[in-house]
């Protein structure tokens, strides 16, 4: 087939262009991946009890760190560990939390705290609360037969 050396030039640029576009897609969804944008790393769920800063759920002042205090959660069906949480209004926390079982949500009602909790992935979020009070944590993702009694509390306190 003899081409125009201008259609040459066109599919060239086309198929140039294609390459490119794909190139572009197959990164961002490598990036993206197919977990929850807040989970930045894997775990072992079947052992999430045994795995630091799982083994130890609750808040923890640290130091030295962008935040002052780490809320470690760990949900399973139909409940979070630890029921409440406890943090100084103010105070920057960071929310590091996974599940044991299957997808759970952890959403902070009247906060922009909104977290999707896949088994196998470590979601973080950081945050500081600025105002008194008792905030209902609740499971925004369909999790079984309990999912509409799965919460707990953060109370933020002077
Ligand atoms: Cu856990 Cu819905």
């Amino acid at each position: 087939m003899h081409l125009h050396k201008y259609e040459k030039y066109w599919l060239v640029f086309g198929v140039g262009s294609l390459i490119v576009f794909l190139l572009i897609t197959g990164i961002m969804a490598f990036h993206n991946g197919s977990h929850p944008p807040s989970a930045k790393n894997t775990i072992n769920h079947e052992k999430v009890d045994e795995i630091a800063p799982f083994n130890n759920p609750g808040v923890h002042k640290v130091e030295g760190k962008d935040w002052d205090y780490e809320a470690v959660v760990v949900a399973s069906a139909f409940y979070y560990d630890p029921p409440v949480l406890e943090v100084p209004v103010g105070a920057k926390v960071k929310f590091i939390a996974t599940s044991k079982d299957v997808v759970h949500g952890f959403g902070v009602a009247g906060t922009n705290i909104n977290m999707m909790l896949e088994p196998g992935y470590v979601s973080e979020y950081v945050t500081t609360v600025n105002k008194v009070g008792e905030y209902l944590i609740v499971c925004n993702e369909y999790c079984g037969a309990g999912h509409a009694q799965m919460h707990s509390m953060l109370k933020v306190v002077d």
